[in-house]
């Protein structure tokens, strides 16, 4: 049906225009350390632009390759890592969460976004799912900035959401209709168009994947239409 069709043209259009970004190659085959990589990436992708990002993830992965190589580290050389990025608190909180993991876990990460959300601080509703969807490949659907965008369009939701039942029901949303297969692609597919296709301002409809289910784009459509046959 519609979800699905929705599904595949996400994905398939993903497959074919995903940003080559360092920490989408992660090839380790542990989990542990595909669930340290994103947590990473995340943190530093909270309030900071994606092309600022590369290189100090980059530098962070290569002078902290794993949890433990973190956890030895200290809030000075952290700070250091961190400089120019802003919001210095999110590295504080990476290093107080890599602590934890190695001296209250045994050095394994928690494993399901739940737990990563109540275990990790700093580690929101977003962030929990994006490392358990893209890291360990758990169902679980995400809303950020660029998801509220699209899904609103697709659906023409028109709504604040600056309410709280509001958001709840975008996670409801996403939860719904997130790949079951292969769910932290389709997540960073929908992310992904809302960065680079379905912008705020001018959105390029003309290379959407999913323009033929848009609702907000079949009315801007219409619209053209009647404007054009008046004239
Ligand atoms: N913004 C934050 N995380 C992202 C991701 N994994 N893919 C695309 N955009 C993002």
């Amino acid at each position: 049906e519609e979800v699905k069709r929705l599904k595949m043209s996400l994905l398939s259009w993903y497959d074919l225009n995903k940003r080559n970004l360092p920490w989408r190659k992660i090839s380790s085959e542990n989990p542990h350390q595909r669930a340290y990589a994103v947590w990473v990436s995340e943190i530093m992708l909270q309030q900071t632009q994606v092309v600022t990002v590369i290189d100090y993830y980059n530098k962070w992965m290569k002078k902290w390759p794993t949890v433990q190589d973190l956890a030895a580290s200290n809030i000075e050389e952290v700070n250091k890592a961190w400089s120019g990025l802003g919001y210095y608190s999110r590295g504080r909180r990476l290093l107080e969460g890599a602590q934890k993991v190695v001296k209250e876990m045994s050095g394994q990460m928690p494993n399901t976004a739940v737990e990563l959300e109540k275990k990790l601080p700093g580690v929101g509703r977003y962030t929990a799912g994006a490392i358990a969807s893209i890291a360990l490949g758990e169902v679980t659907g995400l809303v950020d900035g660029n998801v509220v965008r699209v899904l609103s369009r697709l659906r023409m939701i028109g709504a604040l959401t600056t309410q709280p039942d509001v958001m709840e029901t975008f996670w409801s949303l996403a939860n719904q209709i997130v790949d079951s297969v292969r769910p932290g692609d389709f997540n960073q597919s929908l992310m992904e168009l809302g960065a680079v296709v379905c912008t705020p301002k001018t959105p390029s409809c003309g290379q959407c994947p999913v323009k033929n289910m848009c609702r907000a784009y079949s009315m801007i459509e219409r619209s053209k239409e009647r404007s054009t046959k008046k004239v």
